[in-house]
């Protein structure tokens, strides 16, 4: 897998709206593949005192994470790598939640199958994994933009 998806943050007012709608429990450990900034980590370790697991390819993205991490005082429940989410075991997972494009988790599918244990939630922004039935979808608008948007979840 040579593409790398562009760096395009998920709007602030989502995340807890797609962490909400994966159920994520204190104690549970979240993965984003493609962690950006680190917000989707940062709302799911302060807000919903989960674990989390960061994977980002853009060494400037992982640096940012790093220093609000450390300034927040979170470092103990975030975990972040600078690497390729293709080469990263998912095994420890309980959620992943993402904002991934289809043409991506259509990559990853045959991974998450291997990797993922059921009852494994899956949440990801705006597109759907091709071929899979999500358990839910919702439409959400982010603030500023002109229409609503799905979140999809899916349970292994
Ligand atoms: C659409 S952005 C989402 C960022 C973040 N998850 C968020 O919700 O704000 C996708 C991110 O995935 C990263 N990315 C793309 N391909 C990657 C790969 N193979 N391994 C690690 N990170 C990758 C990009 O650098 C980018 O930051």
């Amino acid at each position: 897998m040579n593409y790398t998806e562009p760096y395009i943050p998920t709007p602030e007012d989502i995340i807890p709206k797609m962490l909400t709608l994966a159920s994520v429990m204190p104690d549970e450990t979240v993965f984003d593949l493609g962690s950006g900034d680190g917000r989707m980590l940062i709302a799911a370790a302060r807000d919903f005192h989960a674990r989390v697991v960061g994977v980002e390819v853009r060494r400037r993205l992982v640096r940012e994470c790093r220093r609000k991490v450390k300034e927040m005082g979170l470092s103990h429940q975030v975990m972040i790598s600078c690497r390729n989410f293709k080469k990263v075991s998912l095994r420890k997972a309980d959620v992943l939640s993402m904002y991934l494009s289809s043409y991506t988790l259509y990559l990853m599918a045959p991974k998450f199958m291997k990797e993922l244990r059921p009852g494994v939630r899956i949440v990801n922004f705006d597109y759907p994994i091709p071929d899979w039935t999500p358990e839910r979808e919702i439409e959400v608008t982010p603030a500023g933009w002109r229409k609503p948007h799905p979140i999809y979840l899916y349970v292994m």
